[in-house]
């Protein structure tokens, strides 16, 4: 793995195309992960996104009393363990032992970043009372952003055909995911998005 920071400036685009993400968080030695297929970036300066985590889940739980969580993308290698971690609770049972998931601490807030996701971000939630009484949607602010530079690099990502197994994955319904295989380039290169 070829892991490098990500400028802030350039983490909205880790999700701008909408993959399946690895949700983690951490307080007071509870950890969790969750999948969301539900995430997009709100604010460029500083990088703002939006994730709707519904509020009966553990990672709720764990996000709103710590204050931080993390986003892994996993690769399409990872689709199994994807669908696992969105179908069962951290309330019954502890995913990382049941799914032996090897985790390195984020560079800025420690949490928990899946080993052999293609992508990483540590965010501090951005409480809104209101928000998250009437609906699931969570705000985070981007504190730090990495990813694998074989298929993220100078802000951008590069999907090819020699790196298809580091393709995100992106949840069609019902445990089928689809993968950005074939990328179609439009206009020039230096476009800001
Ligand atoms: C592919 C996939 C995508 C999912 N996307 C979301 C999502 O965007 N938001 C959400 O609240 N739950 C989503 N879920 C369901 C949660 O991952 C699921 O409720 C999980 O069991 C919560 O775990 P926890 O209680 O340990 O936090 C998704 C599940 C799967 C399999």
């Amino acid at each position: 793995m070829l892991l490098t920071p990500v400028a802030l400036p350039h983490a909205s685009r880790l999700i701008n195309h909408g993959p399946t993400v690895l949700i983690t968080t951490e307080h007071q030695g509870r950890r969790n992960v969750m999948a969301a297929a539900w995430s997009m970036p709100v604010e460029f300066t500083p990088p703002r996104i939006a994730v709707v985590i519904d509020k009966s889940t553990f990672t709720r739980e764990l996000l709103q009393a710590s204050g931080r969580f993390a986003i892994g993308l996993p690769p399409a290698g990872l689709a199994e363990l994807t669908f696992a971690v969105g179908s069962e609770s951290g309330r019954d049972v502890d995913k990382f032992a049941r799914h032996q998931l090897v985790c390195t601490p984020g560079p800025v807030l420690g949490l928990p970043l899946v080993a052999g996701c293609v992508a990483w971000l540590e965010l501090r939630h951005i409480p809104e009372p209101h928000t998250e009484t009437a609906y699931d949607t969570v705000f985070g602010e981007v504190v730090s952003a990495q990813a694998d530079a074989r298929v993220f690099a100078q802000g951008r990502w590069s999907f090819r055909d020699d790196n298809t197994e580091l393709h995100t994955l992106h949840h069609l319904g019902g445990g089928n995911f689809a993968v950005p295989s074939r990328v179609v380039r439009a206009g020039s290169r230096d476009k800001a998005n």
